[in-house]
C-alpha cells in the first residue's frame, strides 16, 4: 500500500546566503511533493541542541552547531509517497564528494559538515524534527492533488 509520508527539510544558512532557496524548493516541487509549511527563521541554541542531540560529544558537533546558526534557515515540512527516502535521494549522501551527480549536495556542496542542506532520515525523525521547528498550526496540509486522489480511490477498489 502506498502511504504518505512528512519529511522535515532545512536549506542551510549557507544556502540561504548564495541564493539556493528558490532552486532547492524547485526540486521538490517539481517531483510532486507537497511543502506543507516553510519558515526563515533564526536556529535557537535550544533549536540546535534538540536537532543535533545525537551528534553530542562528537568532535564535529561544535561546528554543526556554530554552522546552522551562523545565518537563517529555511524550514520546511515536505510531504509525499516514500518521502523521507525520496527527499534525502534528491538531497544526495551527507558527504558531497560521494554524492551522486545531479544531487543538490553534489551540485552545490563540496564539504560534511558545510553541506548546504539537512533532511530527515526516518519518519520518527521527521516527525521529532517537524516538532522543533513548527507547531502544528503552522502545517498546511488541507488540499489533496489529483494524482493523490487517483490513488486513494484506487485503493478502495
Ligand atoms: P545533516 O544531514 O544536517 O545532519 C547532521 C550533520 O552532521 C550532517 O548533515 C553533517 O553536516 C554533519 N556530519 C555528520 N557526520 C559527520 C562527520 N563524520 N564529520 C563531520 N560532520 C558530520
Amino acid at each position: 500500500m502506498l502511504s504518505e509520508e512528512r519529511t522535515f527539510v532545512a536549506i542551510k544558512p549557507d544556502g540561504v546566503q548564495r541564493g539556493l532557496i528558490g532552486e532547492v524548493v524547485s526540486r521538490f516541487e517539481r517531483k510532486g511533493f507537497k511543502v506543507l509549511a516553510m519558515k526563515l527563521l533564526q536556529v535557537s541554541d535550544k533549536q540546535a541542541a534538540d536537532h543535533y542531540a545525537e551528534h553530542e560529544g562528537k568532535p564535529f558537533y561544535p561546528r554543526l552547531v556554530k554552522y546552522i546558526q551562523s545565518g537563517p534557515i529555511l524550514a520546511m515540512v515536505i510531504k509525499g509517497y516514500g518521502a523521507v527516502d525520496s527527499v534525502r535521494h534528491i538531497v544526495g549522501a551527507t558527504n558531497p564528494v560521494n554524492a551522486d551527480v545531479g544531487t543538490i549536495r553534489a551540485d552545490f556542496a563540496q564539504v560534511m559538515e558545510y553541506n548546504v542542506i539537512h533532511a530527515s532520515d526516518s519518519v520518527n525523525s521527521a516527525e521529532r524534527e517537524i516538532a522543533i521547528y513548527f507547531n502544528e498550526d503552522e502545517i498546511f496540509d488541507t488540499w489533496k492533488t489529483k494524482t493523490e486522489e487517483l490513488i486513494e480511490e484506487d485503493e478502495l477498489l
